[in-house]
């Protein structure tokens, strides 16, 4: 049985989607401290009223734009006033969207590189600091099979911001390694959720013949987070219905 007990989570992206299913799979596992994390503050409060309704942990909630690093460095402090350390940090915020080669501007490239790989750097930056003092963690990013395909209909600023992350993944982890620090990677194929409402996907596409749920995604999160994962570090799990066999 996996248990979260004594742990202190802070989860990105968490007010819908595949961040709150983990919020969700954490405190259904007994999570001692579950700090959810948004730029959306009312749909992050509305989440949080649910996860509590359903399990009895209450998350505290703090609105952060994870592409500022003063945000970034202000949640990781309230995060430890809280809770007196961080052991487990999400990174679920993300953007993507459809579109062609000429359809990208300059800003719009900005704007997703902002978010996935610039924000996700400060905050695992500003949390690896404080794992470092407490001798270590565990940093789970979310990167995507689209990192490895090119994408399907998403613009290409996206696939790109996604392959960065699997290689910002193995960089952190080599240098938290030594300090108990441990980095993977999840990268879900076609999950069901707000980011992916207008794909249009046919799910008969899917080798295992449907799209993918927040769920799905939040039990390979939650097994990465949970002590049986203590050797690896550096890794990609793939939640994908099989769709890299394609
Ligand atoms: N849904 C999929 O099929 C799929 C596939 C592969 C990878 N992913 C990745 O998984 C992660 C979660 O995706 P999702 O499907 O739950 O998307 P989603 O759109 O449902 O959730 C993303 C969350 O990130 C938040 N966010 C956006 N910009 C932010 C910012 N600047 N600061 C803080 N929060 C911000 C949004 O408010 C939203 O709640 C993303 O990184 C996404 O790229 C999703």
């Amino acid at each position: 049985m996996f248990t979260l007990e004594n742990k202190t989570a802070i989860i990105t992206g968490a007010a819908g989607g595949i961040g709150a299913a983990c919020a969700l799979m954490f405190a259904r596992h007994g999570i001692k401290t579950l700090i959810m994390t948004d730029v959306r503050k009312e749909n992050l409060d509305k989440t949080a009223g649910e996860i509590e309704k359903e399990t009895g942990i209450k998350g505290a909630c703090i609105a952060c734009d994870i592409r500022r690093e003063a945000e970034d460095e202000a949640l990781v402090a309230e995060a430890l006033q809280k809770a007196g350390r961080i052991d487990i940090v999400v990174n679920c915020a993300g953007v993507s969207r459809m579109g062609g080669l000429y359809e990208i501007s300059e800003d719009q490239w900005d704007f997703t590189f902002d978010i996935n790989v610039k924000g996700l750097f400060f905050l695992c930056r500003a949390a690896y600091r404080v794992m470092e003092k407490q001798g270590g963690g565990c940093i789970i990013n979310l990167s995507s099979q689209a990192a490895r395909s090119g994408g399907l209909v998403v613009s290409p600023d996206y696939p790109s911001s996604k392959a960065a992350v699997l290689t910002l993944t193995k960089s952190l982890a080599k240098s938290g390694a030594a300090r108990n620090i441990r980095v993977n990677t999840v990268s879900p194929g076609l999950i069901a959720t707000e980011m992916t409402t207008t794909f249009g996907y046919d799910p008969k596409t899917v080798p295992l013949g449907r799209l993918g749920s927040g769920a799905d995604v939040a039990g390979a999160v939650l097994f990465l987070a949970s002590d049986y994962a203590s050797y690896i570090t550096g890794a990609c799990i793939d939640v994908n219905g099989g769709i890299a066999m394609i």
